[in-house]
């Protein structure tokens, strides 16, 4: 019989990470209750079957994988935790290696072993996309559970937070950069030199133009859960004794466009003239 997954919960990429478990020949449940109409209608397209309640789908499964915003991480493992699960909990989620270390210890403490996981890529509905590093005593049969499905699964080597150290510094580049880009061009438009900008940046740097336009419209409606990856990725860099600020500002940055929670069809100058408005 293989593995019985609770999947805590099926968002974007955490419902195609259940589908990849599905096509790998395990079984997923996830928890309905409290969760939005997105959700339902994203576990139901793959086919995932809902436990009801926390207690029941835990009740069911062999491990936990928790794919939710990070700034929800730790709550969604006290919550196992307060239910006596002593299985595998994994957490996928975009957290710093103490967030991660956090986690482990509330899960552990109830019973649970705990393997760390980080992704990269986009929603894992093509091979070769995404990737899911783990790290910690398990990893190795965790990544056992999407053999042959469209998710690559990695265990790293080091320590038992390898694998959001890895995330970290991925996504501190990825997510940070944009951020620092759309900042710029705010601050181009805040001080009547925007269109100038855009004219030197077609001469020397052409690129930039059209990323700086692409990206406000592609992070604008996830920015609100980028606030809170880009505070741990700051906690990262404090923990190794680097400078934080980059990372405090990212978070800021996308922290003001919160308001673009899901919304379709955001232009550059929405983005723009938002950041430029100090959060309410
Ligand atoms: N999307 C990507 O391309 C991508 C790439 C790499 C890594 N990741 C990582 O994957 C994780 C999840 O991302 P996602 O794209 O699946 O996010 P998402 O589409 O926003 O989905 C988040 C899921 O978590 C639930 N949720 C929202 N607020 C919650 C809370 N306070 N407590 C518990 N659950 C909550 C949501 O339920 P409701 O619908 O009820 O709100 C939804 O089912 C994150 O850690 C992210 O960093 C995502």
């Amino acid at each position: 019989m293989g593995v019985t997954i609770a999947l805590l919960h099926p968002g974007a990429m955490g419902a195609s990470v259940g589908a990849a478990a599905v096509a790998a020949g395990a079984t997923v449940v996830w928890v309905g209750e409290g969760r939005s109409a997105a959700t339902r209608a994203r576990a139901g397209e793959v086919g995932l079957e809902d436990a009801g309640r926390l207690a029941d789908a835990l009740g069911a499964a062999d491990a936990v994988l928790s794919v939710c915003p990070p700034h929800a991480a730790t709550q969604v493992a006290e919550a196992v935790a307060s239910e006596g699960f002593a299985g595998i909990y994994v957490d996928v989620n975009a957290v710093s290696p103490a967030t991660a270390e956090r986690v482990g210890d509330a899960v552990t403490a109830a019973g649970a072993s705990y393997t760390d996981g980080g992704i990269v890529g986009p929603p894992a509905w093509q091979p070769g996309t995404t990737r899911l590093y783990l790290s910690g005593a398990q990893a190795d049969a965790v990544a056992a559970w999407f053999a042959g499905g469209p998710l690559e699964a990695i265990p790293l080597s080091g320590g038992p937070t390898a694998a959001s150290a890895l995330k970290a510094a991925y996504a501190a580049w990825t997510k940070g950069s944009a951020a620092l880009l759309l900042a710029v061009r705010a601050l181009a438009g805040a001080n009547g030199v925007e269109a100038a900008l855009l004219d030197e940046w077609d001469r020397s740097l052409p690129e930039l133009s059209g990323r700086s336009a692409s990206t406000a419209a592609r992070t604008a409606p996830k920015a609100w859960r980028f606030s809170g990856e880009m505070d741990e990725i700051a906690d990262a860099f404090t923990a190794a004794g680097l400078p934080d600020g980059f990372h405090r500002a990212a978070a800021e940055v996308y922290g003001r466009l919160a308001r673009f929670k899901g919304a379709g069809g955001v232009d550059a100058e929405q983005v723009l003239d938002a950041l430029r408005e100090p959060r309410p």
